[in-house]
């Protein structure tokens, strides 16, 4: 069987007082609607409508790369008026499953359940709440089967002490609900053409329906505001910890962390509080992630060991390297095996071999270091002449004294060590001692100035 998703997103949002079309806020770094086509397009759907409208062609320039069949709503006369306009690029045979672009929780499990009770009907997801305020409340008869849906405004007292309501996710056979689409009629509290009243309408044509229950109120939670994006926010962030938790990581405290992108952990991975994790990140096991720390489209290896305050973006951190409190990995930067960057140490588009070191105050930049190499506090590889950007190539078994600057282009050969406080800018020979600073004179009976009487 044909499947067809219809997303609404034409509505304007005036809740969210904003200059963005409400779709287009941002949850967990993406716009509420792309989370919406995503889970969509994890259905086996085949195809993507979404009706668009407040804001223009904001929306659809926003997704230049999507499969999606764009719909225009030029003027927003109700939800049901709105599937309407998706209906003519739509089969007869099809089964139509109906999502708002502000509903962007729903699990690919209960978008499912719905088009699986759809094949008997009409399907509604429903929810029960505390507070079913401001909902379509749903009407059944006295052997409980549904017979309509009625909105909040146009409910009598009776009606809305229902718990029941519409979360607005519906699934149907497209011949049946175009015929029930046709025959809407806007005489209602709002003056809009409601989805909800095709319910009546199938019941009527004897169709049934049937309510499928969400698994929380939150998966089916609407956004309206920056209060419930807020909400939605947390949400998200508390379903991604506990993804990663499934696989092994262990989290200090769940509420104060934040995954943003796709994060992939091994066993026994540690994540302390305050961890940002963006873009695409590989924690292997026994990785450790100390407090405060952001780590954006790296890698982390076996038992490695990111100290506090630290920044990794674009880094690979092999097994048992040990970065920080306050190191800065810049894009480019690779660790390999037990090397270690310590405090205050910037790395970029370097690579540090097996077991060497930069423990304080250094800048590392366009340099490839050899293996069981130390690089002293304050060295400093100077990798820019003002136009170009030139290399640093440092061997293996290097001991680079304190304060050193490296000009680069310039190599310092295997053994080599190079003197505290030189500046080297050739060629620095392997094992040998080469330092390039002025000698050390002490000059007798030298006077300090006093202060002139006046
Ligand atoms: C709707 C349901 C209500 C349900 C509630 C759940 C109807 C008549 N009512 O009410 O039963 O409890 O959702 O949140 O369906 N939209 C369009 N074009 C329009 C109107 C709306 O695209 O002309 C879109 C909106 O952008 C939004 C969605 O449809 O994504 C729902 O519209 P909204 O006005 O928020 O409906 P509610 O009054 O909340
Ligand atoms: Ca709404």
């Amino acid at each position: 069987m044909n499947l067809d998703v219809v997303i609404l997103a034409a509505g304007q949002g005036t809740r969210m007082r904003s200059r963005l079309p409400k779709v287009l806020q941002p949850l967990a770094g993406r716009p509420l609607l792309a989370h919406v086509m995503d889970m969509a397009a994890g259905l086996t759907a085949a195809r993507l409508h979404v009706v668009y409208g407040h804001g223009g062609d904001q929306v659809p320039a926003r997704f230049p790369d999507r499969q999606v069949s764009w719909v225009e709503q030029p003027e927003q006369l109700g939800t049901g008026h709105a599937v309407e306009q998706a209906m003519p690029g739509i089969a007869d045979d099809a089964s139509v499953l109906v999502l708002y672009g502000d509903v962007p929780l729903v699990r690919p499990e209960t978008a499912d359940s719905l088009i699986e009770a759809a094949t008997r009907g009409v399907a509604l997801l429903t929810v029960r709440m505390d507070d079913p305020t401001g909902y379509g409340r749903i009407v059944r008869d006295r052997d409980g089967r549904v017979t309509s849906i009625v909105e909040q405004k146009d409910a009598d007292e009776d009606e809305r002490s229902i718990d029941e309501v519409n979360t607005g996710l519906m699934a149907a056979p497209a011949d049946r609900l175009r015929d029930w689409l046709s025959r809407l009629d806007d005489a209602n509290a709002q003056g809009e053409f409601y989805l909800t009243d095709i319910v009546a309408l199938a019941v009527a044509d004897g169709v049934p329906v049937e309510a499928v229950q969400a698994g929380d109120a939150e998966e089916v939670m609407g956004v309206n505001d920056k209060v419930q994006l807020a909400e939605a926010e947390a949400a998200v962030r508390r379903r991604r910890v506990e993804e990663l938790m499934r696989q092994g990581a262990t989290v200090a405290d769940p509420g104060r962390i934040d995954v943003r992108g796709q994060v992939t952990c091994g066993q026994d991975v540690f994540l302390d509080v305050g961890v940002v994790l963006e873009g695409e990140v590989r924690l292997d096991d026994r990785a450790h992630v100390g407090p405060y720390c952001v780590v954006r489209d790296s890698h982390v290896g076996e038992d490695a060991v990111i100290h506090p305050h630290s920044v990794v973006e674009g880094a690979g951190v092999g097994a048992a390297c040990s970065v920080g409190p306050f190191a800065r990995l810049r894009p480019g930067a690779q660790l390999e095996t037990g090397a270690k960057v310590g405090n205050f140490v910037e790395v970029k588009n370097s690579r540090l071999g097996e077991g060497s070191k930069a423990n304080h105050l250094s800048y590392v930049g366009d340099t490839t270091v050899g293996r069981d190499t130390n690089i002293g506090a304050g060295t400093i590889t100077c990798n820019y002449d003002g136009a170009n950007k030139h290399r640093t190539v440092i061997g293996d078994r290097v001991f680079i004294g304190s304060g050193v600057e490296l000009v680069a282009p310039v190599e310092v050969e295997e053994g080599a060590t190079i003197g505290a406080g030189s500046t080297i800018s050739k060629r620095a020979p392997a094992e040998t001692l080469t330092v390039a600073r002025s000698r050390q004179v002490s000059i007798r009976g030298w006077k300090r100035p006093t202060k002139k009487k006046t």
